[in-house]
């Protein structure tokens, strides 16, 4: 087999499915055989690292890490938009071009997508660089996290120019914004504000696993570069369509070609009141001149091109009367307040409840029941007051007040320093607290405890039958079939998932039991470095900070968390229940090695260099400290010195690698 030819047809192969699946929408294989072809590529790159390409698209997963991001100067400078926020500003825009042009003018309306721009230069159809707007006339080179974005392609297709940069926006679609704030929340991690910041934060992730896990997504809305092969911008639009990019279509009227000011006004209009209906978040419209040749005679201002516009929406404010304050305790004891208005009609929604964030809010608001407060849905999701009408106020209108004591167990509330929230410290007996980490536990990451959903559990813990994880083992057929709702079918199904979760990994359980700042790669790394919970328990500070992507703060977490007694007792439960609290350990012993003596030089990526020699001899081999004729095999890993290299290949020791060794062993 010529490998070279395999991999890069397993490259166009998988490049090919991954455009069908995220920008066309429209697979033709499963995700199971996506998988499949990329573990190929996967190992045929581990094992032939000299074909192994930066644009692979076993990059797409991440884990280049970018400890700075270095800044770059952009080639044409990255201007802004001037913005509007009246349609009088359009019409006068339209007519200071109608003036200055004297043939007639085509514009192209656009959405202002709210998210980060970015531009990505190409040479001969490669990604070779993606690079922020920073300000304006350089930005940061944050390559390798925007190759994980699924719909930014890293070898274009069809007839495109040899060399050109693209720009665009990238942003977090809103389901992924709530699914990553869903795993957020499980994880104990405060959740993120809104989707534009949070695109902006993850971009400069320096872990490019961070960016792959999130499902940002990208629309391109300019090409820039020489000899361009069409004149005008919706073409250039539709070219960079055929050359494999996600780009708005007319189709789902992202984008509409109009010569008229009544044309601009109808895309405004269509998309104030559809912008709720879209799969990721818009702030405007952006009005272009679609000629290059009249953009050009129009030129720049200092900041801006004048040949384009930016239409702003405002931000919807409606007024109502506040009703009531309400207190809502989070899974992780946060306290958020919640502001129970009049119902009211914004953005296509009625509107009962508004987010009041924490004290400090409410105290800068001024709060008093019965206010007359002015509800905006601006960039949040959730709508938020932002004002009150101070004139409307009745003199005997009573301040709202922050709560001392947690709403739903009765304890004192606690607020860290430096941080602005309140939470309720009870985390063993709070109900939305318990309840929390019985959902997080079952959850698909960890236990996967199939049959059992958020509703079961909160039956199972009003009728008082799971206080603890600890306690669903305990449970009975005659107790389960019992609650409202459950038929035997499912009774049975919920006993197995939980029977069947005694396989699962310790990694997985680690995850599980939710111990604070533990989150899945963590507990990973915890797994690993020690191997089961009685050493994990025991860790020293130094021994915790020495593991791999371990910090303080979670060293401090895991030790507090084995601090305390009845976190102990509840693994203690577990473990008589038979979950796995160690590593499956695979004893890899043969004889294949017998006689053979090895060298081992270099770092490895599977195993350690003592995991080696160990393994060397449960398979029969010798460990030799230095390289001379008596010397079989060099096990070489990266960074083993030339000078070694060079004496093996003059005794004619055979050099192997890592892979090698493993199919040695007969694994
Ligand atoms: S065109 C020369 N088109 O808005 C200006 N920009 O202030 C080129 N944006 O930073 C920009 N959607 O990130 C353009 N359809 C769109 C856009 C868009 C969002 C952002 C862009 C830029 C800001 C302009």
């Amino acid at each position: 087999m010529n490998i070279g030819a395999e991999i890069q047809r397993l490259t166009d192969e998988l490049n090919r499915h991954n455009h069908l699946y995220y920008v066309e929408s429209n697979p033709e294989i499963s995700d199971y055989d996506f998988d499949q072809l990329l573990q190929k590529l996967q190992q045929l790159e581990k094992e032939h690292p000299e074909f192994a390409s930066d644009l692979s698209p076993t990059k797409r997963v991440g884990g280049d890490i970018t400890k700075k991001f270095e800044t770059v100067k952009h080639r044409f400078p990255m201007l802004s938009l001037s913005n509007s926020y009246s349609e009088e500003e359009i019409i006068e825009w339209g007519n200071r071009i109608k003036k200055s042009i004297e043939t007639p003018v085509e514009y192209v309306c656009e959405l202002k997508y709210d998210g980060v721009a970015i531009g990505i230069s190409y040479l001969n159809g490669k990604l070779m660089r993606a690079v922020t707007r920073g300000d304006g006339v350089q930005g940061e080179d944050v390559t390798n996290n925007v190759k994980t974005i699924k719909t930014i392609p890293l070898q274009l297709k069809g007839d495109f120019p040899d060399d050109f940069e693209i720009r665009g926006e990238i942003f977090f679609p809103i389901k992924s914004f709530e699914k990553t704030n869903e795993e957020r929340r499980l994880n104990g991690e405060p959740e993120f504000a809104n989707p534009r910041n949070s695109a902006s934060g993850t971009l400069k992730s320096q872990d490019s696993k961070v960016v792959a896990s999130r499902g940002l997504d990208c629309l391109l809305y300019g090409i820039y570069g020489d000899d361009l092969p069409f004149d005008n911008h919706l073409e250039s639009v539709q070219k960079a369509k055929d050359w494999g990019f996600k780009v708005p279509t007319i189709t789902e009227k992202y984008i509409f070609k109009t010569d008229s000011i009544v044309g601009i006004m109808d895309f405004i209009h269509y998309w104030d009141i559809k912008r709720n209906e879209l799969p990721f978040e818009i702030d405007g419209i952006v009005i272009k001149v679609n000629s290059y040749e009249i953009q050009s005679e129009l030129g720049f201002t200092a900041k801006s091109p004048r040949w384009a516009i930016a239409y702003k929406f405002k931000a919807e404010r409606v007024e109502t009367i506040l009703e009531e304050v309400t207190f809502q305790v989070g899974r992780t004891g946060a306290i958020t307040p919640v502001a129970n208005l009049k119902a009211v009609h914004l953005g296509g929604t009625t509107v009962k409840r508004a987010s009041l964030h924490n004290a400090d809010q409410i105290e800068k608001l001024d709060l008093h029941i019965g206010d007359s407060v002015y509800v905006e849905k601006g960039g949040e999701i959730i709508p938020k007051i932002v004002g009150v009408n101070e004139g409307l106020r009745r003199s005997a209108a009573v301040k709202v007040e922050f709560i001392d004591v947690c709403p739903e167990c009765q304890t004192e509330l606690i607020r860290r320093e430096g941080e602005v929230q309140h939470f309720c410290p009870n985390e063993k007996t709070c109900p939305p607290q318990v309840k929390g980490k019985i959902e997080h536990f079952i959850a698909r990451k960890a236990m996967n405890i199939d049959g059992l959903g958020a509703e079961t559990v909160d039956l199972l813990f009003s009728k008082g039958l799971v206080k603890n994880v600890a306690d669903l083992y305990d449970l009975t057929f005659d107790q389960v079939i019992d609650l409202e709702r459950m038929a035997e079918k499912s009774a049975n199904n919920l006993l197995k998932g939980i029977v069947d979760s005694k396989q699962i990994s310790f990694e997985r359980v680690l995850f599980a039991v939710g111990i604070r700042f533990v989150g899945e790669t963590v507990a990973k790394q915890l797994a690993k470095g020690f191997k089961n919970i009685e050493a994990l328990a025991l860790a020293k500070f130094d021994e915790l900070v020495a593991v791999d992507e371990i910090g303080e703060k979670i060293a401090f977490s895991v030790q507090n968390y084995f601090l305390d007694e009845e976190n102990v007792n509840l693994i203690e439960r577990l473990q008589k229940a038979g979950l796995q609290f160690e590593v499956e350990e695979k004893v890899l012993s043969s004889e294949n090695l017998k006689g053979k003596n090895f060298v081992v030089s270099g770092v490895f990526s599977l195993f350690s260099r003592d995991e080696l020699k160990v393994l060397i001899e449960q398979n029969g081999g010798k460990n030799v400290g230095s390289i001379s004729s008596k010397t079989d095999y060099v096990i070489a890993g990266a960074n083993m010195g030339p000078a070694k290299l060079e004496k093996a290949t003059q005794l004619g020791v055979e050099i192997i690698s890592e892979d090698d060794f493993v199919r040695m062993i007969g694994q």
